[in-house]
């Protein structure tokens, strides 16, 4: 760094870039189809070269993969399919060799029905770990205003569930069990039930393995859907109609939440120099500041997920409607002063659960090189921690898939059945929206080259890759990528390099200009620093469009002649004073 902040704290992962490795689509070492991590390994110098910071890679431990790793049947174990353990901590060593650091995916909001917990839960009332879970009896239907048909039970049970709360992947949040003619709660599918942190023995559980991962070395934690954890011991039925789902307004940060997560951080992460990151829907400013602020919880930041909802009908997934700049920029904003004084944001556009950000908020014809080049300045000069997810800095697109046979993801196919169900979605709508929403637009192979799977494997005989590669690899791949030097990757790199040698892009102050401009997103980023007279300042323009647009850039700031330090069209000279915004052209200014 060049200068140093008066007034910050510095932290690692505040001056870090992030770079998320889904594995299964990263690179397959074996040719099973399946990226491995002896895969990963491979790509470290290519991280190196990148110049991200620290890696979060999705779950790799042992798992049934109803749902990609995120129903962890044994938190200690690597999967077979990934390698081994002995994988895993030569991964961990080659990171830390090149000056990256490690984050693991913590999902203990729920389990796998494999693990050894939930086999003993389930296996009789008077188990020894029947109340790690959620166990209720159901209720009688005329007391109640749910309707039995549309709940799934066995011949001759007439009973409908504890409560009227729905999972996230759709339908009822309960599973009738017949073992012990009880219910189980699951807010998301149902072979992953809720584990119930009430229970002190389950957040025991999860501190000793939590420390169990520490002691291998790595430095933190991504929180899978961590304010979940907390329900109201007694399940009452959700009330709120606007709720994302029926219940969520009594289970999405719960009663004790902030009482269990301070104690995670008494325990766990106090005084340790670690990443904790709250993945957090349905939160407001004010409840992130309780989880991230200097009085709050001490998570180190939170994913939240408003900007991603811009393009719904009141937050319904499975649905659509236009967004525009000027939300996205009023959204991203109320964040970036929300979060100022206090708590540090997560900078993303997309992730493995979300579409590719360029067919998104981008355009994927004309100028595609040009708005993921847009996209990645607005991420990484914005406050807080970008992440990048595989593949975004080559701008990679969603993959036209065709029929639902094609889609491999839980979530997609019960949420468009339940919606097809209950009239919600017309079947002329459900490709259209399914081909822009679905999950596995995330997850199809990284494009490392040109060859018939992109270089992501090269599969034994019978073997296909797990996911289809996306066509555009012949255009869209890393060879092509690192040798043009105009490309979206090198555009990444010196991003990323930006970074490293500007605090103010790190610790400096945001201010939003031009507020009201439908297409403009312009502010400035200011810091004061010891070393210089005047406060370093950098001034970012963004024309989000494809037409172009004028404003008139500031020729000096205080006499201190205004220059060009990054932009995605040429630099030349003239283009420092002109007026004239290109499709998708984003500048970034310095004032020498
Ligand atoms: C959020 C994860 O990112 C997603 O992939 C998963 O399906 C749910 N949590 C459930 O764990």
């Amino acid at each position: 760094m060049t200068s140093a902040p008066s007034d910050v704290t510095r932290r690692w992962w505040k001056e870090a870039v992030v770079y998320q490795v889904y594995p299964q689509s990263f690179n397959d070492s074996d040719g099973d189809g399946v990226g491995d991590i002896p895969g990963i390994i491979e790509k470290v110098d290519y991280l190196a070269d990148l110049g991200i910071d620290c890696v979060w890679l999705n779950p790799v431990y042992e798992s049934p993969h109803v749902d990609n790793g995120y129903d962890i049947s044994d938190y200690r174990t690597i999967l077979d399919e990934f390698g081994t353990m002995a994988d895993w901590e030569a991964l961990r060593d080659a990171l830390h060799d090149h000056g990256i650091r490690l984050i693991m995916d913590l999902v203990v909001n729920h389990t796998s029905d494999e693990h050894a917990w939930f086999v003993n839960s389930r296996s009789a009332k008077d188990a020894e770990k029947r109340d790690y879970y959620w166990w209720r009896e159901g209720r009688d239907p005329e007391e109640t205003d749910l309707d039995p048909d549309d709940y799934d039970t066995p011949e001759g049970v007439t009973e409908v569930p504890p409560n009227n709360w729905e999972s996230f992947f759709g339908g009822s949040a309960w599973t009738y069990d017949e073992t012990t003619d009880q219910w189980y709660l699951h807010t998301f599918d149902e072979r992953m039930p809720d584990l119930n942190w009430e229970t002190e023995a389950v957040r025991e559980e999860v501190f000793d393995m939590m420390q169990w991962w520490f002691d291998k070395g790595i430095d933190g934690f991504r929180m899978d859907v961590v304010n979940l954890v907390s329900k109201p011991p007694d399940l009452p039925d959700g009330t709120d109609p606007e709720a994302v789902v029926r219940g969520a307004d009594q289970f999405v940060n719960g009663p004790r939440v902030h009482e269990y997560l301070s104690e995670l951080h008494d325990r766990l992460t106090d005084g340790r120099d670690v990443l904790t990151v709250g993945e957090m829907a349905e939160l407001s400013v004010e409840e992130a500041r309780r989880y991230t602020g200097e009085n709050g919880d001490g998570m180190s930041m939170v994913f939240t997920f408003d900007h991603m909802r811009l393009d719904m009908v009141d937050s319904e997934r499975w649905s659509y409607r236009e967004w525009t700049p000027k939300e996205l920029k009023e959204t991203m904003t109320r964040w970036q002063e929300g979060l100022a004084e206090e708590g540090w944001n997560s900078l993303f556009l997309n992730n493995h659960d979300e579409p590719r950000q360029v067919s998104r908020f981008g355009d994927t014809g004309k100028y595609r090189r040009e708005s993921a080049k847009l996209l990645a300045t607005l991420l990484h000069t914005l406050r807080g921690t970008p992440y990048i997810y595989q593949g975004e800095e080559l701008g990679m697109t969603n993959y036209p898939f065709e029929s639902l046979d094609g889609i491999r993801d839980v979530d997609t196919l019960k949420n468009v059945r339940a919606a097809r169900k209950q009239g919600r979605l017309a079947d002329d709508e459900v490709m259209d929206l399914v081909r822009y929403r679905t999950r596995d637009n995330a997850r199809t192979p990284m494009q490392w080259d040109d060859s018939g799977y992109a270089g992501f494997t090269e599969p034994n005989t019978g073997a296909e890759p797990w996911m289809p590669v996306n066509p555009n690899k012949d255009a869209i791949n890393v060879d092509a990528e690192r040798a043009d030097p105009d490309s979206v990757w090198h555009y990444y790199r010196d991003l990323i390099s930006l970074r490293k040698d500007r605090d103010v892009v790190v610790y400096g102050d945001y201010e939003l200009r031009l507020a009201d401009h439908e297409s403009l997103w312009v502010y400035t980023r200011t810091l004061d620093t010891a070393d210089r007279d005047a406060p370093d300042t950098l001034l970012v323009v963004l024309n989000f469009g494809s037409d172009e647009t004028v404003f008139e850039p500031p020729a000096d700031l205080d006499g201190r002649p205004a220059e060009i330090l990054l932009s995605n069209y040429p630099a030349t000279a003239e283009a420092v004073e002109s007026d004239t915004f290109r499709p998708w052209e984003a500048r970034i200014y310095d004032f020498a």
